[in-house]
């Protein structure tokens, strides 16, 4: 057994830091005041290589492992979580399925995009009546010539107001329930789809969060990704991957606000001594410190069992996620504790990250789909 991460792993976790602290975190709290997509950040990301972290060389990646992209989601989201999951959906929710499930001319076609940072990618699965549901997802996909026809609306989809690649799913054949679904890659060009409503979010607020209206879409029959009908396994095996990255999110909010709640225990004092002194406020750093590590290492574990071509790893992914976002939660609210009353201005990050926690809890299958996920594996 080595806890240790590769040379390769920890050079990238000192770049992205380093990176992260400079570039990233000065922005923060002006984008989640203004809600305005971080282009800037995601051409400097672009740079490193950090939008196509696990897509291949040849594909213009920077061909990474599933360990390595969970750490560059930690470093992002330690400073600014928004960003985080922009990255983390163009990685996995997007790239990740182009990589596996997509035919050359897809992968040769759509990666670099991504990977450059040309496209933005985006997801579009959850609906206005199918969120856990997915098999309850209205929209209709029917081949008609050369191109599938699509109608639905989509709803709650990250990066969707700036995004220009799009994985969409729909029903080929409603008939055969979750095994008619099908997915398509889908350009922010294409005829007949359209851009809703602009959701104005507690946290996560530059996501550029948005609804997608496809009425009588024209997709071209060769962005059908995979098979027709296999929909709801690439969806499934999809966000296998993607969970880790959000439990990574987790991990490096929870982190970050840990951070500020040493830096803040030092400098406050009060009766006629720093915080930190306390009993109370060290029994809540340690509770932090120790939950924020076993939940990385849920992560890097779940990240693990990818790299290391597990045919099923739905238990692991799940238990991260859940984990890590129930931590997350609860260390941002303790790191506000211990600020006081300046944690409730704007004055201080933790506010931020306070709100930024809460989506782990509900995007990508909320916490509860997660224990189903965790469950259903048990009693198998
Ligand atoms: N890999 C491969 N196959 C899988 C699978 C997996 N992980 N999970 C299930 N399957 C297969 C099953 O084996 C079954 O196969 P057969 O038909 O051959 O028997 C089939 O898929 C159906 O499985 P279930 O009966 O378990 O399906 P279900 O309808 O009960 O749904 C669920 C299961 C776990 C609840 C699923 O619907 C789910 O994950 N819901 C949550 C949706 C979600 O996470 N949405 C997130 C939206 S994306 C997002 O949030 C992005 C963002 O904003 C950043």
């Amino acid at each position: 057994m080595d806890f240790d991460l590769t040379s390769d792993q920890k050079m990238l976790q000192t770049e992205v830091r380093k990176f992260a602290e400079a570039e990233l975190g000065p922005v923060a709290p002006d984008i989640d005041k203004s809600g305005e997509f971080p282009w800037d950040n995601l051409k400097k990301m672009a740079e490193l290589g950090l939008l196509g972290i696990i897509v291949p060389e040849e594909y213009g990646g920077a061909g990474f492992d599933f360990v390595s992209l969970a750490i560059a989601i930690e470093e992002i989201s330690r400073v600014c979580a928004t960003t985080g999951v922009i990255v983390a959906v163009n990685n996995s929710l997007t790239g990740y399925p182009i990589m596996q499930f997509g035919n050359d001319a897809q992968k040769k076609k759509y990666l670099p995009l991504l990977a450059s940072g040309k496209k933005i990618g985006a997801f579009g699965l959850t609906e206005p009546n199918a969120g856990s549901d997915v098999a309850a997802m209205e929209a209709t996909a029917r081949l008609d010539g050369d191109h599938y026809i699509l109608n639905g609306t989509k709803r709650f989809i990250t990066n969707a107001g700036e995004a220009g690649v799009f994985i969409v799913f729909a029903y080929t054949n409603k008939e055969l329930k979750h095994k008619g679904i099908s997915v398509f890659i889908v350009e922010r060009d294409t005829p007949g789809f359209s851009l809703g409503k602009h959701e104005d979010l507690m946290g996560i607020r530059a996501t550029a969060n948005c609804e997608l209206i496809f009425e009588d879409a024209k997709i071209p029959k060769e962005n059908l990704l995979g098979e027709e009908n296999g929909g709801f396994k690439i969806c499934m095996n999809t966000l296998d991957v993607s969970r880790i990255d959000i439990g990574a999110q987790a991990v490096g909010i929870a982190q970050g606000a840990l951070d500020e709640a040493i830096t803040y225990s030092k400098e406050r004092k009060a009766f006629g001594q720093p915080i930190c002194n306390f009993e109370m406020i060290q029994s809540m750093l340690a509770e932090m410190a120790t939950q924020i590590q076993a939940a990385r290492l849920l992560v890097y574990y779940a990240g693990y069992c990818k790299d290391k071509g597990m045919h099923r790893f739905s238990r692991e992914s799940a238990m991260s996620k859940y984990y890590a976002a129930m931590i997350a939660v609860d260390v941002a609210r303790m790191a506000l504790q211990i600020h006081g009353g300046y944690g409730y201005t704007k004055d201080y990050p933790i506010e931020r990250l306070y709100r930024d926690a809460k989506i782990l809890e509900l995007y990508e299958g909320t916490s509860e789909i997660q224990k189903i996920v965790i469950a259903r594996d048990l009693l198998k």
